[in-house]
């Protein structure tokens, strides 16, 4: 992508594709992690049956692109145990290469639970502690699927939950800059995970590292100091990044390309879950900058895309596939 010519990386991505060069176009590395969604409202003891689904933002990502029309890639640890397993398949069932993931022995898959209460909303209690994912290590990257990439996705979780993965996480982004391969990132900022002060520092370089920063309001006035939306894009715009694209819930996103702000309405609905709302954005959104839309276009794209998300409950089975996105786009006028 350049300030001039947003349809490079995809013109690039046919022609690798025709010879069957390329490994994937949106490349994603991060933690996946097994989801256990509580069917009775209220708090873990009392939650009756779970449902088994997925998680784990940059995985998220990666289901969102595959269904946007990406060819999409994984890059992870995990266990050799069932989660692991239920995970390949499901990446495997979107169309996502997994060659790449690395299979532990003896490691534990990462878990978490859902549960809703009336008043608070959702709760989310994590089991990942020293899972696999957490030992990610740079020499994990495989630096010609990298290269030969069109995007690599990564976010603040994978640098939150060790300091070996948010390593990986850095040499990825070197790697993928030294190749040209596009920097997407999202700070995702989750407070329990690492403190403010060391978060500030990991996030902010890694946007000066990014090609796409996709930050949500409440992260972004957290880390910049500002509180106006167009004060927050503007600190990471300076940064370096051609794209900052700022989340904003049903107030949609403000979206900076080379400086140009505008506001992109949500698109309406009536939530009932917006777990992955973030997450489904940003693989929309690399997706279709990978096929050649204006970040604009994208965006208009990737806001129906989230949208639709929050209308199922779980992270995973509510991402919509692009026909579907097609037919609201085109209902809608
Ligand atoms: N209630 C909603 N109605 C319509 N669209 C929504 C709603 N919530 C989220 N979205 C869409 O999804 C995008 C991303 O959501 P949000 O701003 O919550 O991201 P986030 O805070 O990064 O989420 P996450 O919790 O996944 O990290 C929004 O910019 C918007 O386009
Ligand atoms: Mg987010």
């Amino acid at each position: 992508m350049t300030t001039s010519d947003a349809a490079s990386p995809s013109d690039d991505a046919e022609q690798h594709s025709s010879t069957g060069s390329r490994f994937a176009e949106f490349l994603a590395l991060g933690e996946p992690l097994a989801e256990f969604n509580a069917e009775n409202e209220g708090l873990l003891t009392g939650a009756g049956r779970f449902t088994l689904g997925f998680g784990g933002d940059t995985s998220n990502a990666a289901v969102a692109a595959a269904r946007a029309g990406a060819r999409t890639g994984y890059l992870t640890r995990i266990g050799d145990d069932a989660f692991g397993h239920l995970l390949l398949d499901m990446w495997r069932s979107n169309g996502i290469d997994t060659s790449a993931v690395i299979r532990e022995p003896g490691g534990e898959t990462g878990l978490y639970f859902v549960t809703r209460q009336p008043e608070a909303g959702h709760r989310f209690t994590y089991r990942r502690a020293a899972s696999a994912a957490s030992r990610l290590s740079p020499a994990d990257i495989p630096l010609d699927v990298v290269a030969r990439a069109g995007l690599l996705h990564v976010s603040g979780i994978t640098q939150a939950i060790s300091s070996s993965a948010c390593d990986t996480a850095l040499h990825a982004m070197g790697a993928a800059r030294q190749a040209g391969t596009l920097v997407s990132y999202d700070p995702n900022h989750r407070p329990a995970l690492w403190p403010l002060e060391r978060a500030r520092a990991v996030i902010l370089h890694s946007a000066s590292l990014a090609d796409i920063v996709l930050p949500s309001l409440e992260e972004g006035q957290l880390v910049t100091g500002e509180t106006d939306a167009e004060a927050v894009v503007e600190r990471f715009a300076r940064l370096g990044p051609q794209v900052v694209a700022l989340k904003m819930g049903d107030s949609g996103v403000l979206l900076s390309n080379a400086g140009h702000l505008t506001h992109v309405p949500a698109h309406t609905v009536r939530p009932v879950d917006a777990t992955g709302a973030g997450d489904t954005f940003d693989g929309a959104f690399g997706a279709r900058l990978l096929a050649g839309d204006t970040p604009l276009a994208a965006a208009e794209y990737a806001v129906v895309a989230a949208a639709l998300t929050t209308t199922g409950l779980g992270a995973v089975d509510p991402i919509p596939h692009r026909r579907t996105v097609e037919e609201i786009r085109s209902a809608a006028g």
